[in-house]
């Protein structure tokens, strides 16, 4: 086969159709290689014997050979030019492109509350401690007046462990009073924000799991009126009012005397009567009273010596009147809509 013009043509369409630079290095290998088809013919100059014959086919085919080069280099460009053009299409980057929206955590509303609570105590003077939420009975129970056996053992639906003879979850924060007098010397003020449990069965406003506030001052003479002016300032700044009124009724609780229950005036009526205080104007907030004498001595104190308030406030519920959130089941439901809110 020797090169002539058709030959040609067909080629420079071949190389013009040639799809990939693989197949074009073919290409040139067949035609161009160390023995490609016009390499051979080239090579065969040298036996044609007639000098002038012999010179015009070596013009005709050296210009076949650069016509082929160059369409050959030429089209070798045109493939990776288009690669790159491809290559910049799968792997763009739009650098300008508006970034994924991320995903930040919020603080549950009980942490919120809880963190606020202590914030607020420790402006007050009280120092915030922790304390175990697996209890003895001794500290749940016994040491806050509260005998074996005593009816008054009723008042807290306990979750006991099993297999253990006297660890149970704690039913309040109150046994960090009895830990926290066995450790430190009056005067004293703390709070305990913690977890507590109770054997109960859950609607809107219980929980068998939920969370307290305690707080306990000690000191040679400590008084109610004492008590009511640190409690009024507490829930003021909690609920951001400087007109809080705050009443004491009656009620009991082993492990002080007296003892009382404390409402506050309703904040969302300014004690008109509302919803939230079902119309009377005042929202029970906590249990409190005068530390028992009973609970001094089971923690070698004489009680004559001493004296002090306690108080146990449910942060759940404080929550709920905050933010105006009807059930209580909703914090312990895992669900994010709820965090995310806040
Ligand atoms: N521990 C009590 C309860 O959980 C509340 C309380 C605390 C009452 C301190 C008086 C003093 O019901």
């Amino acid at each position: 086969m020797t090169f002539n013009d058709s030959n040609m043509e067909q080629l420079t369409r071949e190389v013009a159709e040639v799809s990939s630079s693989e197949a074009l290095d073919a290409l040139e290998q067949r035609e161009l290689g160390r023995s490609g088809r016009l390499t051979l013919e080239l090579k065969a100059l040298k036996d044609i014997s007639d000098l002038s014959a012999r010179r015009q086919r070596g013009q005709e085919l050296n210009e076949r050979k650069h016509r082929l080069l160059a369409a050959i280099n030429g089209r070798r460009q045109e493939l990776g030019t288009q690669a790159e053009a491809a290559l910049a299409q799968t792997e763009a980057l739009d650098i300008t492109a508006p970034g994924a929206p991320v995903q930040v955590g919020h603080a549950h509303p009980v942490t919120l509350v809880t963190r606020e609570l202590v914030a607020i105590s420790r402006d007050l003077g009280f120092m915030a401690i922790d304390g175990p939420e697996v209890e003895s009975e001794f500290y749940n129970f016994t040491a806050l007046n509260i005998p074996a056996r005593h009816p008054a053992r009723d008042m807290w639906s306990t979750f006991w462990l099993k297999n253990y003879q006297d660890l149970l979850l704690r039913t309040h924060t109150s046994p960090m009073q009895a830990r926290h007098l066995q450790k430190n010397k009056p005067p004293l003020r703390i709070v305990v924000a913690g977890r507590t449990y109770r054997y109960e069965a859950t609607d809107r406003t219980h929980e068998a799991q939920f969370s307290q506030l305690e707080g306990l001052m000690v000191d040679k003479r400590v008084t109610v009126a004492e008590f009511k002016a640190v409690i009024e300032t507490l829930l003021a700044r909690l609920f951001k009012t400087d007109q809080l009124a705050v009443r004491l009724r009656p009620s009991y609780f082993p492990f002080v005397e007296p003892g009382f229950e404390v409402d506050m005036g309703c904040v969302f009526c300014k004690q008109k009567g509302c919803e939230v205080c079902k119309r009377t104007g005042w929202i029970e907030m906590m249990g409190a009273g005068l530390v028992h004498p009973q609970v001094f001595r089971a923690v070698g104190y004489d009680p004559e010596d001493w004296q002090g308030f306690a108080f146990g406030l449910g942060i759940e519920r404080v929550a709920m009147l905050k933010y105006n959130i009807r059930d209580m089941r909703v914090f312990l439901s895992g669900d994010v809509r709820l965090t995310q809110q806040f």
